[in-house]
């Protein structure tokens, strides 16, 4: 028979319940392969995300840098992602760790120089890999000299940010304009003595808002674009675009929220934000800034929009005005804030909400965790490490890794003391630990010797997670099998046309289990199954299945730990019978099975 069969086959034993992921592929009977047309590189590749701060400490000070980044270049090929994106390395005074730029177009000296950035452009593209920067076109810092210039009102800066009178009430205070409440926390209004005014920040008060009804800064920030454009980067990451206008008229307030979950009204998600998300003339600036890039070739314009998918799918424009290639799909990661939400259904859901809103020849894309985030393993488990990462590579879209995800990096504990993110800070030393994403910053674990490889300085400026001693790249290189290695398989994998191109079916879902195919004509066929139950399921894959899947498929890959024999490499397993073994311990078991009955699949 003219056919391939390759199974994945994830098994996750925890007392909470066992994962079971199986790919099946083959190759239809008449197919033929399509011709390989050739898809942009933000389609076909893996994005990895870089919080330089803590990445690689190249020139050591106990912060990370861009000389370090350029120093792990065999590392990001070697795991086979395609694209580096590097959160904010402008001139900032660092209120929001580089969000807060004070100058757009220069480097800040905690990273390095313009050479250094230079160096690493060089280096990115010499490897073969493409590079991405974050645009933070929202705000920037109060210490940038436009805002400087605008508190003493010297045009053409007068208006480059969002100012108001305020209100004055009976007994004579002054009092904002409005209700408008910061993302971080308290009035998105600060009065500003010099100026007389009040100015708008819908992040920290060092964040003030840039004014795009004002004709001369929009024309500055497209001046920034070029300028990185013309330094040869391959796109951006555009930050918090959601708020890049607010309503013209500042007298109006926001309504509470009927369905928040918050009766502090200092609490962001207090209001239903009518007035400050989504508003038209965001699109319409999009649109410019598309056109722009649009002058370069092959670059790539994502787009951050934390809103209901409604309003995100809006972000990709249509055929007659293009947007954004795509919004990072923040649904999935979502849908992953703790494990008892967690179910077959679930996730079948969560992947469908992105797909069935999905606008026609739009690009899905997936994500898993972030800067902003918790990371994977302490939000839903270490067992799920090594499935989520399958989910998000095996997908149908883009895949976005955040650092350490491929090594299962997990929480770092911050003290109240050792806190540094703002978000935290503001919310006090009883609750900074609900809001501060210092944990998920923490430095990149290398291996085993002080401060986990990160750095030879003395100190870091976050702590290592103390787990270093184990989890960290050199013992996951050193060890037969380890998160790290699964990842470089699922990254091998997925560049297979099927993936890249296939379409997806779902199979059989429970609320033990989720399973999809990714099928292209005339090229392997895929089957993925996921188990998240807590005891031994034997499932029947044809059951319900409205296509026909194969009989067999064999072990290809699988689990750190598993060790039951049934799943070894290379043992061929029933679909009509496929059992998946029960929760034993609080560890991690991953299976990747494979049936290959001919050698078409090559
Ligand atoms: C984005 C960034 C976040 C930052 C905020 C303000 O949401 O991801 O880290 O604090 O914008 O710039």
């Amino acid at each position: 028979m003219n056919r391939k069969i390759i199974f994945t086959t994830l098994f996750t034993l925890l007392f909470v319940g066992v994962i079971v992921v199986i790919v099946v592929c083959f190759i239809a009977k008449n197919g033929k392969r399509v011709e390989e047309e050739v898809l942009p590189f933000w389609k076909t590749e893996i994005i990895y995300q870089v919080y330089p701060r803590s990445f690689f400490d190249g020139v050591p000070d106990g912060t990370g840098d861009l000389a370090g980044i350029s120093s792990r270049m065999e590392y990001l090929t070697h795991l086979g992602i395609g694209v580096v994106w590097l959160n904010p390395v402008f001139q900032s005074p660092m209120k929001d760790f580089g969000y807060d730029i004070s100058n757009y177009t220069d480097i800040d000296p905690i990273f390095g120089t313009m050479d250094d950035l230079d160096h690493l452009i060089a280096e990115v593209h010499r490897h073969g890999l493409k590079i991405l920067l974050d645009f933070v076109p929202n705000h920037s810092s109060d210490q940038h000299e436009w805002f400087i210039k605008s508190v003493n009102r010297e045009d053409p800066y007068t208006n480059y940010y969002v100012w108001s009178d305020g209100k004055v009430l009976a007994n004579d205070t002054r009092v904002p304009p409005n209700n408008w409440v910061s993302k971080f926390r308290g009035s998105a209004w600060e009065y500003n003595e010099k100026r007389g005014q009040y100015y708008y920040h819908q992040y920290l008060k060092e964040q003030p808002d840039l004014n795009y009804r004002s004709p001369n800064l929009k024309e500055e920030m497209k001046n920034v674009l070029t300028f990185w454009l013309k330094k040869g980067v391959d796109g951006f990451r555009i930050d918090a675009l959601v708020s890049l206008f607010e309503v013209e008229d500042l007298n109006l307030d926001e309504p509470v929220a009927s369905d928040s979950d918050t009766d502090d009204p200092n609490d962001h998600a207090y209001l239903n934000h009518t007035y400050t998300l989504n508003q038209p003339e965001t699109f319409e600036v999009l649109a410019e800034w598309r056109h722009l890039v649009d002058k370069y070739p092959n670059k790539v314009l994502i787009t951050e929009v934390y809103t209901a998918v409604e309003d995100v799918m809006r972000y990709y424009g249509n055929d007659t005005v293009p947007l954004a290639d795509f919004s990072f799909n923040y649904f999935l990661q979502d849908s992953l804030m703790n494990r008892s939400e967690l179910t077959g259904d679930s996730l079948k859901q969560t992947v469908n909400l992105w797909l069935d809103n999905l606008p026609p020849n739009k690009w899905p894309n997936w994500v898993l965790g972030n800067h902003d985030n918790g990371r994977v393993a302490s939000r839903v488990g270490k067992d799920l490490v090594d499935a989520l990462n399958m989910l998000n590579l095996l997908l149908p879209g883009t895949p976005t890794t955040y650092y350490g995800e491929e090594l299962g990096m997990e929480n770092t504990f911050i003290s109240w003391e050792d806190t540094r993110d703002p978000k935290g800070c503001r919310w006090g030393k009883e609750h900074y630990q609900e809001y501060s994403r210092d944990p998920e910053r923490t430095p990149m674990q290398w291996n085993k010797t002080s401060l986990a490889g990160f750095t030879t300085a003395s100190d870091t400026w976050l702590p290592v997670n103390p787990n270093y001693e184990y989890l960290n790249v050199l013992a996951q290189e050193e060890a037969e099998v380890s998160h790290l290695k699964v990842y470089r398989s699922l990254a091998e994998l997925r560049k297979t046309q099927t993936f890249i191109k296939g379409e997806i079916a779902f199979p059989f879902t429970s609320k033990e289990i989720f399973s999809f195919t990714r099928t292209l004509e005339g090229s392997e066929e895929y089957l993925v199954v996921i188990n998240t139950a807590v005891e031994e399921v034997e499932v029947n894959l044809h059951q319900n299945s409205n296509f026909e899947l194969p009989e067999h498929g064999t072990v290809v890959l699988r689990s750190i730990t598993d060790t039951s024999q049934h799943s070894e490499i290379g043992s061929v397993v029933n679909l009509a019978e496929l059992l998946l073994v029960p929760a034993q311990g609080d560890y991690q078991h991953l299976v990747i099975l494979a049936v290959v009955e001919d050698d078409i699949c090559n």
